[in-house]
C-alpha cells in the first residue's frame, strides 16, 4: 500500500554515492548513528514512494529537489543502471500516479 517504507537498505549498492558526491557528513551515516553497527554505515530507511511527487526534496538530507534527478540517482547507485531522459521522465509520471487524497490535506 505504501510502495516502499517498510526495509532499510544501504544507500550505494551498486556504487559509492556519497563519496562520488563527497562532503560527507554525520548525517549521512545513517542507521550507523543509531546502531553503531558497521554493517548499517550508509544504511537508510526507504521511503513510501506514495505522494512522493508532493515531497520534494528528496533523500534523508532533502539534498536532492527533482524526482527526475532521485530517479537517476536511484537507478545508477542502487541498480547500477543509466536511464535515458524519456525513461526517467516515464518513471517519474508513473510515480505521479501514486499521488493520492491527502486526509490533512481534505
Ligand atoms: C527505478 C527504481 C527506483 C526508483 C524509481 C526509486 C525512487 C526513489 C525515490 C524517489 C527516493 C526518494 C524518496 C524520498 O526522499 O522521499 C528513493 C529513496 C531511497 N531508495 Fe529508491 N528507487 C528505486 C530503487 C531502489 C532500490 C533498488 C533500492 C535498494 C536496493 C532503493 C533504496 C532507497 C533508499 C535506501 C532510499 C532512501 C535514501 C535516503 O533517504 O537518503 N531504491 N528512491
Amino acid at each position: 500500500m505504501n510502495v516502499g517504507g517498510n526495509l532499510y537498505q544501504k544507500f550505494g549498492i551498486m556504487g559509492d554515492y556519497f563519496r562520488d558526491r563527497g562532503n560527507i557528513t554525520n548525517a549521512n551515516l545513517g542507521r550507523y548513528n543509531v546502531t553503531k553497527d558497521e554493517a548499517d554505515r550508509f544504511v537508510f530507511r526507504v521511503p513510501s514512494l506514495r505522494n512522493v511527487a508532493l515531497t520534494s526534496p528528496y533523500f534523508h538530507n532533502g539534498s536532492v529537489k527533482t524526482l527526475e534527478e532521485a530517479i537517476g540517482v536511484m537507478a545508477k547507485y542502487q541498480l547500477g543502471r543509466s536511464l535515458c531522459d524519456k525513461d526517467t521522465l516515464l518513471i517519474a509520471q508513473f510515480l505521479g500516479t501514486l499521488t493520492g487524497e491527502h486526509p490533512e490535506l481534505n
